[in-house]
Parts: structure tokens; C-alpha cells; sequence
């Protein structure tokens, strides 16, 4: 049995990671978060409780809490996901990205270091990352692969891209063994409804306004967050230290095709007339900056690992919207008054 530390463990991908890697090895994880608008301990609550895992609430940033916790267990693994992770809030206010993507992992990576002197060979630092840190593609431009350059465009993508580049140099400096893994964008439950696919389930079912930035035509490729930790926990066996892998569903869909079909699954559910969700699409403002393409090429992590996803987007859809509406409570606890002033404050004159 080895000890895992993972930091955002109770954000959207960080515990659908906690969930499957409790349910698929024995290791001992310890979750630190900072629980804030993004996270949310109802999402790991019954694994806290049976004592399955061990939550810390800590922000990554914080030089003392991080070394009092290398310091209390000994950790094997570190798997990075804390982060500040909307775009959209980046736009809006990019310094605490900068504080928790940049500083807080510089911080986790001088605490591994610090600990990890002595036993280079037996442990890994994960870093998870971004598509977006290879900015945007044109319409016929091959994916993203391993080679592709640094273009991020918004607050967040840069941020983020800082925090690989120092990933990178405290390996290359160091020793310190890190992967890197960049990731497209994911689906699923669990994911915080200011994302496109949650924010349009919910509404949808609310017979709320659908607000697609600019024409809709933006290209994003998706993967199910199930075949993203299963991508990950692989890279944590076989991850080759000082390497960077692309993670991608190769499912490439326009924003329009996304919240057509959410719009189809949500009818179907609760039994409307095909269309009337439809109705609700209101193109709105643009997003400044907007990347119009990302698309990701996974052939190194299918090599050396054996990777394939196994969910399909279309099909996953109808099921991802009934988990959405048999959790409306879990949605609703977490839409508090800082969220709606959120909403009104992107979407309120746009
Ligand atoms: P999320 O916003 O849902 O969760 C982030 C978690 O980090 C939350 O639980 C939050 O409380 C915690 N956190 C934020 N600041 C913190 C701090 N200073 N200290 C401790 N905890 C803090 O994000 P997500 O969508 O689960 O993304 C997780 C990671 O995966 C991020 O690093 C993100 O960049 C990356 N990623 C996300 C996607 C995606 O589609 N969602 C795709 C590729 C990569
Ligand atoms: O690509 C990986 C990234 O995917 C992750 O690194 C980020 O953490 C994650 O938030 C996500 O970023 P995006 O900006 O692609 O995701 P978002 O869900 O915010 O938006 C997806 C697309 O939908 C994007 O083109 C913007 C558009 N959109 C989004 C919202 C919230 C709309 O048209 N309307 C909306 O209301």
C-alpha cells in the first residue's frame, strides 16, 4: 500500500479521481482542499466518513500546512489538481489564478522536493494539466500532440502553462520525477454547473435562457472524466518521469452539437415536446480572447500505457443528464447567492 496525496480532491475531476481510485487500489489517499466555490466536500463526504480517505482543508498555497502534511505522512504520490479552473472567472479576475495555478504549485513541488531528496526512484509527482496551454487551432490544423508550443491565450491557459513550465524545470533542475498530463475537455458527473455541459442540463431542465457565446461554432474535444482518472491512475504506474503526455476523447463537437444534444436528452427526460428546449438557445456575447478549436492527439499515452477511453460522448449524454436531475439537491446546495451573483455578473448584460 502507498500513500497518495491529492490536492483539489473534492473539485470535479479531483473526486471522480478519489471515487475510482478508492474503489480500484488499496492506497492511502489524503485529499487537501480548499473548499472553495468550486469545491465541494458533499462529493467525497461518505468516503471521509467511513474513513476510506483523509481530508485536509488547506489551501495549496500555504507554505506550512503543505510541509505539515509531507512532514506527517510519507507520501508516494502527488496528484495535482487543485487549481482555480473557469476561464470565464479568469477573464473576470485573473490574480487568484495566479496565486493558486502558479504559486500553490510551486509550493507542492518544493515540498516534494524537500521530502523526496532521499528517494527519487520510488515516487511521482502529477501534475495535471490543460489542452489550453497550446492555445487554438484553425480549422484543418492537425491536433495538439506532445511537440505542440506554449500559446495560451486567456488568464487561466496561462496560468496553468506557467505551472507546467515549472513542473518541467523542477524535474529538469532538480530530478524531481513529474509527468505532465494535458487534458481536454472533460465531462461527467460531479462537474460544477458554470461549465457548459452542467450549466445547460440545469437550465435546460429549469426552462432557463441557453447562452451560447458568439456563433457557437467553437470547437472543443471531449472525454468522459471517467477515462480521464483512468488515464491518470495508468500514468501514475507507468508515467515516465520528465515526460509530458496529451490526453484527448479525439470527439471533437462545436459548442452548438453540445447543447443541441443536451437540449434532445433533456425533452426526452422529462418528456417535452422535441424542440421546446431547443428554444431556449440565446447566442449572447462572445468570450473575449475565445479559443475557436482544441483538439488533442493521445497516440504516446495509448502506446506506453494501453489507454483507450471507453465512453462515447452521444451515448453518455442521456445518462449524464439524468445524474444531473437525480441530484438536483447537490446542484442546488452548491448554486448558493455567490453563485448567482456570479451568473448576473457574466451573463447579465451580455
Ligand atoms: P474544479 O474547479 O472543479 O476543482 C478545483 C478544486 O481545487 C476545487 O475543489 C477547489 O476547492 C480546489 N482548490 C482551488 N484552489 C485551491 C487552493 N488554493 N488550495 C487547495 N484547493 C484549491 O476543477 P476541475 O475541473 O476538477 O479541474 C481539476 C484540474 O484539472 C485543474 O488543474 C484543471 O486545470 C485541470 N483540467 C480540467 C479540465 C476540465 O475539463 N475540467 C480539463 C483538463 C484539465
Ligand atoms: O479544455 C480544457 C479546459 O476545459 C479546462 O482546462 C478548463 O478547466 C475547463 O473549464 C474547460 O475550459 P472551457 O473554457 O473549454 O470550458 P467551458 O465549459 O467554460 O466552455 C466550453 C465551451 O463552451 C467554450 O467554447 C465556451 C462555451 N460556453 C461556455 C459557457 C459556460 C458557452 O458558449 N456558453 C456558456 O455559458
Amino acid at each position: 500500500m502507498s500513500t497518495w496525496l491529492v490536492t483539489g480532491g473534492a473539485g470535479f475531476i479531483g473526486s471522480n479521481f478519489v471515487r475510482r481510485a478508492v474503489r480500484e487500489t488499496d492506497n492511502h489517499l489524503v485529499v487537501i482542499d480548499a473548499l472553495t466555490y468550486a469545491g465541494n466536500l458533499r462529493s467525497i463526504a461518505d468516503l471521509v466518513e467511513q474513513r476510506r480517505i483523509t481530508f485536509e482543508k488547506g489551501d495549496v498555497c500555504d507554505v506550512e500546512i503543505v510541509r505539515a502534511l509531507f512532514t506527517k505522512h510519507r507520501f508516494d504520490r502527488v496528484i495535482h489538481f487543485a487549481a482555480e479552473s473557469h476561464v470565464d472567472r479568469s477573464i473576470l479576475g485573473p490574480l487568484p489564478f495566479i496565486r493558486t495555478n502558479v504559486e500553490g504549485t510551486a509550493n507542492l513541488l518544493e515540498a516534494a522536493r524537500s521530502a523526496w531528496d532521499r528517494r527519487p526512484n520510488d515516487v511521482l509527482f502529477l501534475h495535471v494539466s490543460t489542452d489550453e496551454v497550446y492555445g487554438s487551432l484553425d480549422p484543418d490544423d492537425p491536433p495538439f500532440n506532445e511537440d505542440s508550443p506554449y500559446r495560451p491565450n486567456s488568464p487561466y491557459a496561462a496560468s496553468k502553462a506557467a505551472a507546467d513550465h515549472m513542473a518541467r524545470a523542477w524535474c529538469h533542475t532538480y530530478g524531481l520525477p513529474v509527468v505532465v498530463s494535458n487534458c481536454s475537455n472533460n465531462y461527467g458527473p460531479l462537474q460544477f454547473p458554470e461549465k457548459l455541459i452542467p450549466l445547460m442540463i440545469l437550465n435546460a431542465m429549469e426552462g432557463r435562457e441557453l447562452p451560447v457565446y458568439g456563433d457557437g461554432g467553437q470547437v472543443r474535444d471531449w472525454l468522459h472524466v471517467e477515462d480521464h482518472c483512468q488515464a491518470l491512475l495508468l500514468l501514475l504506474e507507468r508515467g515516465r518521469p520528465g515526460a509530458t503526455y496529451v490526453i484527448g476523447g479525439e470527439c471533437e463537437r462545436t459548442n452548438l452539437q453540445i447543447v443541441g444534444r443536451v437540449c434532445e436528452c433533456v425533452d426526452h427526460l422529462l418528456e417535452r415536446e422535441p424542440g421546446t428546449s431547443a428554444r431556449l438557445i440565446r447566442h449572447v456575447t462572445d468570450r473575449p480572447g475565445h479559443d475557436r478549436r482544441y483538439a488533442m492527439d493521445p497516440s504516446r499515452l495509448r502506446t506506453e500505457t494501453g489507454w483507450t477511453p471507453r465512453f462515447a460522448l452521444e451515448e453518455s449524454l442521456p445518462d449524464l443528464v439524468r445524474w444531473y436531475f437525480d441530484h438536483r439537491q447537490w446542484a442546488d446546495e452548491i448554486r448558493t447567492g455567490a453563485y448567482r451573483d456570479f451568473y448576473d455578473q457574466l451573463y447579465g448584460n451580455r
